[in-house]
C-alpha cells in the first residue's frame, strides 16, 4: 500500500447513477482515482464510466441483493485487483407521517440505506483489508442527528449507520478507517420529496463530493471519524 492515500487507488461507489453518488465518482476520478460504479440503472453508469475514463468500469447492482454485489465484487477484484475505498452511498429517502399506509416504504429504507451499507460492507471487506490501509465511507444523513416529524423511518435508517459505524470502527481500524458523512440538504434531481425551502436552500451533490474526496486523501495516520456538512443557511 501506498502511504499516499491521494491519488490512484480503487474507489467502489454504491449508487453511482445520480446525485451524490455521481459527484463521488467524478470526483474521485479527478483525483486520479480508478472507480467502480454500482447502481441499478445500467445506462447512467454505463455512460457515466465511458465518460470517467481511466479505468472506471460500471457494474449494474441492487444493495438489496446479495448476490448481485458478491458478482460485483469478483468483477472489481478480477478487473481493477480489489477495492481500497468503499462509499457505501445508496440510499432512498421516503418521507411521511409514520403510519401503516407507508410500511412498504419504510422496510424499502431499512432494506437499502442500512442493510444494503451493511450487506455491501461485508462483501467487499477482504478487499478492503487485503490491500491494507482501506477507507470505508458511510452517507448518513443530518438526520443521523436530529429527527424532524415525517422522517421517522429514514432517520431510524441513518442513526442505525452512525451506531454501525462507530462499532465498526472500534473494530476495523487501524486497518480499515471508518469514515461517516453527514450531508445536509442536497440538490436533488427528484424535487418533489423535498420541501420548497429545502430545494432553495440546498448545496449540489459536489459540494458533498469533495469532503468526500478530502476525507480518503488524508495520510493514514488520520482519520475524519465523522462529517456532518450543511449548507450554511440551514441551521439544523
Ligand atoms: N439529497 C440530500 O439532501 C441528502 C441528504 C442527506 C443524505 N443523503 C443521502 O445521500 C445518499 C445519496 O442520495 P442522493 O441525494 O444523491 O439521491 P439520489 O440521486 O436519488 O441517489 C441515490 C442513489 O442510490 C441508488 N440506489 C437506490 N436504491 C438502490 C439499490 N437498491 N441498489 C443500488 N443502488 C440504489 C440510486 O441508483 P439506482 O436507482 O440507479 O439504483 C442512486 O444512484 C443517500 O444515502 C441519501 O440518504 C442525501
Amino acid at each position: 500500500m501506498s502511504a499516499d492515500h491521494s491519488t490512484g487507488r480503487v474507489a467502489v461507489i454504491t449508487g453511482a447513477s445520480s446525485g451524490i453518488g455521481e459527484a463521488t465518482a467524478r470526483a474521485m476520478a479527478a483525483d486520479g482515482h480508478r472507480v467502480a460504479l454500482l447502481a441499478r440503472r445500467a445506462d447512467r453508469i454505463d455512460a457515466l464510466a465511458d465518460e470517467l475514463g481511466n479505468g472506471a468500469i460500471a457494474i449494474e447492482a441492487d444493495v438489496t441483493d446479495r448476490d448481485s454485489i458478491v458478482a460485483a465484487a469478483e468483477r472489481v477484484q478480477q478487473e481493477l485487483g480489489g477495492a481500497d475505498i468503499l462509499v457505501n452511498n445508496a440510499g432512498v429517502m421516503l418521507t411521511a407521517p409514520f403510519t401503516s399506509d407507508q410500511r412498504e416504504e419504510h422496510r424499502r429504507m431499512v432494506e437499502t440505506n442500512l442493510l444494503g451499507a451493511m450487506t455491501a460492507t461485508e462483501v467487499f471487506l477482504d478487499q478492503l483489508r487485503a490491500n491494507g490501509g482501506g477507507d470505508l465511507v458511510n452517507v448518513s444523513s443530518v438526520a443521523g442527528r436530529v429527527a424532524p416529524a415525517g422522517f421517522a423511518a429514514y432517520a431510524a435508517t441513518k442513526w442505525g449507520i452512525n451506531g454501525w459505524s462507530e462499532a465498526l470502527r472500534v473494530e476495523l481500524q487501524p486497518d480499515v478507517r471508518v469514515i461517516v458523512i453527514e450531508p445536509g440538504a442536497t440538490t436533488h434531481a427528484d424535487s418533489k420529496r423535498v420541501s420548497k425551502e429545502a430545494l432553495d436552500w440546498s448545496i449540489p451533490p459536489h459540494d458533498i463530493a469533495d469532503v468526500i474526496a478530502f476525507a480518503v486523501s488524508r495520510p493514514q495516520r488520520v482519520t475524519l471519524n465523522e462529517i456532518l456538512v450543511r449548507p450554511t443557511v440551514q441551521a439544523m
